[in-house]
């Protein structure tokens, strides 16, 4: 069995109850949306899937006294996305967002700058943060209609200054869309407070769920002003041929992942009982540990912030003189698990001056050992050492 230390890309092993609910669900529930009878099973299911969106809204501290409505399930945060960015710029808007996007902002992004939207991007440094003296000009310079922008880097871990972001883009009046791939269910995020626009999550990676489910928390009077990217059956409103209006049913057409819902709605509780800042912490102290030992190590070249403060555990290494693709896959064949290359992400490469080799990526996390750790270093340093 190999080490895996890839959980930026997805975690890895979820918590057991989270397989155990998907397979209850199919084996013993199973019935679709409101689109049966209200028969046990028919209710099972909307119990479930109550059950779930309340969890989200109130782990995210979601709006109008955390009204499960204003949650929308989809596949994972790239669909999230796209539903809020496709479904609100039109031609001719403004749009800002930072350099250090990954491809789920930057293509819908790219995209809709086809049809005449405008988009800016805000500088980052070297270390991954983004330049808040450069949105500060940029915002008080232009009248943008969004702002977009990701809590951490999921190509070196920098967390972003978003409270002090989420001020200066409300106090400009700009709506604030949060891409929380890294970060939901690892840092503590309030909707209300921070007043977003729109909360972006997907369920795979720190809410320890399983691949395929995501969704939004969104401040309501901003969701009136999103078109639906999809329309069809919502089990509801059947006498009318056009979309409901009212959320959660605007943007959820079609069978959701159900299973999907069960898995996460598991994940959410073990979190809930173990503690997030139980979870979190242990990532850290195994990204500490990492990084000491990672830096004494001759020929490493570490991408984005140096320590660990404001940053999650995920590193970004090269080894001088040696291509990051052939040293992943020499890790690889001695059992560790990691990701090279440019990870979906070439403007934050950009920004960090690894574009476009890229970089290997490692991330521990809360099922990682000490043990496994010096097991990694000492198979990173031979291969080294005999290169
Ligand atoms: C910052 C960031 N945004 C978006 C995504 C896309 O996530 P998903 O594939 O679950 O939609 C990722 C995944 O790695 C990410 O790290």
């Amino acid at each position: 069995m190999s080490v895996y230390l890839n959980n930026a890309a997805t975690t890895w092993p979820k918590p057991a109850c989270v397989a155990e609910a998907m397979a209850a669900f199919l084996s013993r529930g199973g019935a679709n949306l409101a689109r049966g009878s209200s028969s046990e099973r028919d209710m099972g299911t909307l119990n479930s899937v109550l059950d779930c969106r309340m969890r989200l809204a109130a782990f995210f501290n979601g709006y109008e006294g955390r009204d499960p409505r204003y949650v929308t399930f989809c596949a994972n945060v790239t669909e999230a996305l796209n539903i809020v960015l496709r479904g609100f710029l039109k031609p001719g808007m403004k749009v800002l967002t930072s350099s250090m996007e990954h491809n789920a902002v930057m293509r819908p992004l790219r995209r809709l700058e086809k049809d005449g939207v405008v988009v800016t991007l805000i500088r980052s440094h070297r270390d991954g943060l983004m330049d808040m003296e450069d949105l500060k000009d940029k915002l008080s310079k232009n009248s943008f209609d969004l702002m977009v922008m990701s809590h951490a880097s999921n190509v070196c871990g920098t967390i972003q200054p978003l409270k002090e972001a989420a001020l200066l883009c409300r106090d400009a009046g700009v709506p604030l869309v949060l891409d929380t791939a890294q970060t939901a269910g690892v840092l503590p995020l309030d909707v209300s407070s921070l007043e977003l626009a729109a909360l972006c999550f997907t369920g795979h990676k720190g809410l320890m769920g399983p691949q395929g489910i995501g969704g939004i928390v969104w401040k309501p009077d901003f969701a009136l002003k999103v078109e639906p990217l999809v329309t069809g059956g919502t089990g509801s409103y059947s006498h009318l041929e056009s979309q409901p209006e009212d959320l959660p049913d605007k943007f959820e057409s079609g069978t959701p992942n159900l299973p999907g819902i069960a898995g996460l709605n598991a994940a959410l509780e073990w979190l809930e009982t173990t503690g997030m800042k139980t979870v979190a912490s242990k990532e850290q102290e195994i990204g500490a540990y990492f990084l000491d030992k990672l830096k004494i190590i001759d020929g490493i070249l570490l991408g984005g912030k140096q320590d660990m403060a404001d940053r999650l555990p995920v590193f970004s290494i090269n080894v001088k003189d040696m291509d990051n693709g052939i040293l992943a896959d020499l890790l690889s064949r001695a059992g560790f698990e990691t990701r090279p290359g440019l990870h979906c992400a070439p403007a934050a490469h950009r920004s960090l001056g690894t574009f476009p080799e890229g970089s290997m990526r490692v991330s521990p996390g809360y099922f990682n050992t000490k043990t496994e750790i010096d097991a990694f270093l000492k198979a990173l340093t031979d291969i080294i050492q005999e290169s």
